[in-house]
């Protein structure tokens, strides 16, 4: 029985898909190092799902105390489960509730970590909302959501844990941030730009940017390392508010090229967090595992003034 002959083109169409698909895969980096992390201490927010819970996995993996700081514990346990199974052996994670769109939950959740943990080694900033632009949402304390989560709650986590992360130095703290930071613009007048259309999104992407520097200064000599990282564009539930069912089908071609499994889009943020190259590096950006040269020209004095108004901002809203 003959072949029929769209099949035969068929399969070569595919296979050279495959191939294009592997060699963009071999742009994307990946955390070449295997640097042990036995007695080091790590906290990753956001880790129950996507970037996150893969950056647990490979901490886990390398043999780190990691605590899942997530806003629902019972997917942080489950997510415990799956890395237990998957691994194959015990793990040291702990789950603990963080809700960052709630400055309440953020110093709670800072005294009972550093409780438990009197050392932290490291921090990942990752968990990070997105919203379609013509939402407003708010947190707890009343601060636009995109604003609130991506980067004040961060902003005051951190803080928080500041002088435990520079007593157990060797330290770092890697703030994912995206790619999308280029499109975002800081309105020191407006901070959480409560105006429709804006695209708050990327505006608290690139507000991680600037404390990610404003930080690394504040540290310098304090043996703690400070990154941001762009993880590409990654296939995980962050956008599940604004995609509709036909985006599959329209992205999909496009996705086949350009989107990184959840696994691929750890690979930088576990770079940062571990490679002994980044030793004296501190206060850049990082994007396919190699430092990153973003479009934005960056300010040092709106870096300074972020600060200052979120330092305002916290102050103001937990008073
Ligand atoms: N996916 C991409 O293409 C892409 C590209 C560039 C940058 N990033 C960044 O990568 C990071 C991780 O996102 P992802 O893609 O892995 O998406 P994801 O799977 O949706 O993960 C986001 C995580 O953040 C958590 N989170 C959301 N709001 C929170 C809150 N108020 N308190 C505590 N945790 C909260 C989520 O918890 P729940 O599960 O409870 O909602 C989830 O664990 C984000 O910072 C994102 O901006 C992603
Ligand atoms: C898991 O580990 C145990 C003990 O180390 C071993 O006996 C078992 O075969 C492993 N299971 C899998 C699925 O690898
Ligand atoms: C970092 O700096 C120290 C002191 O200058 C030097 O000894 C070390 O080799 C440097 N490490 C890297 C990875 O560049
Ligand atoms: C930021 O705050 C510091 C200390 O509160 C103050 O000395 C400085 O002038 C402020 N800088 C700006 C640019 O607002």
């Amino acid at each position: 029985m003959a072949v029929p002959n769209i099949v035969l083109c068929l399969i070569p169409a595919i296979l050279a898909l495959i191939g294009i698909r592997k060699l963009r895969e071999r742009t994307w980096g990946y955390c070449k190092n295997n640097v042990k992390l036995s007695n080091k201490v790590a906290i990753v927010t956001g880790a129950n799902s996507g970037i996150g819970y893969e950056i647990v996995k490979e901490l886990a993996a390398r043999d780190a105390q990691v605590v899942l700081a997530c806003r629902n514990l019972k997917s942080a346990k489950a997510a415990i489960t799956e890395i237990e199974k998957q691994l194959n052996r015990t793990v040291k994670l702990i789950a603990m509730e963080l809700d960052l769109a709630s400055l309440k939950s953020i110093e709670q959740f800072a005294i009972n970590v550093q409780k438990i943990c009197p050392e932290i080694n490291l921090l990942i900033n990752n968990a990070g909302v997105a919203y379609p632009k013509n939402q407003m949402h708010k947190t707890q304390d009343g601060i636009e959501m995109h604003f609130g989560v991506n980067h004040l709650g961060h902003f005051y986590l951190t803080n928080l844990l500041l002088e435990t992360l520079k007593k157990s130095r060797p330290s770092r703290v890697v703030i994912v941030s995206s790619f999308l930071h280029e499109k975002g613009k800081i309105d020191l007048e407006n901070l959480e730009g409560n105006i429709q259309g804006v695209n708050l999104y990327a505006n608290s992407k690139l507000a991680n940017v600037y404390f990610c520097r404003e930080l690394s200064k504040r540290v310098e000599n304090n043996g703690l390392n400070v990154y941001a990282v762009c993880p590409g564009w990654v296939y995980t539930s962050l956008f599940r508010h604004s995609v509709r069912w036909y985006h599959y089908i329209l992205v999909a071609p496009i996705a086949f090229f350009f989107m990184r499994s959840p696994k691929q889009g750890a690979q930088t943020p576990i770079y940062c967090a571990t490679d002994p190259s980044l030793t004296n590096e501190s206060g850049l950006l990082y994007r396919n595992c190699s430092p990153y040269v973003s479009k934005i020209k960056f300010d040092d004095d709106i870096a300074l003034k972020l600060w200052n108004e979120s330092e305002r901002l916290v102050s103001e809203k937990t008073k």
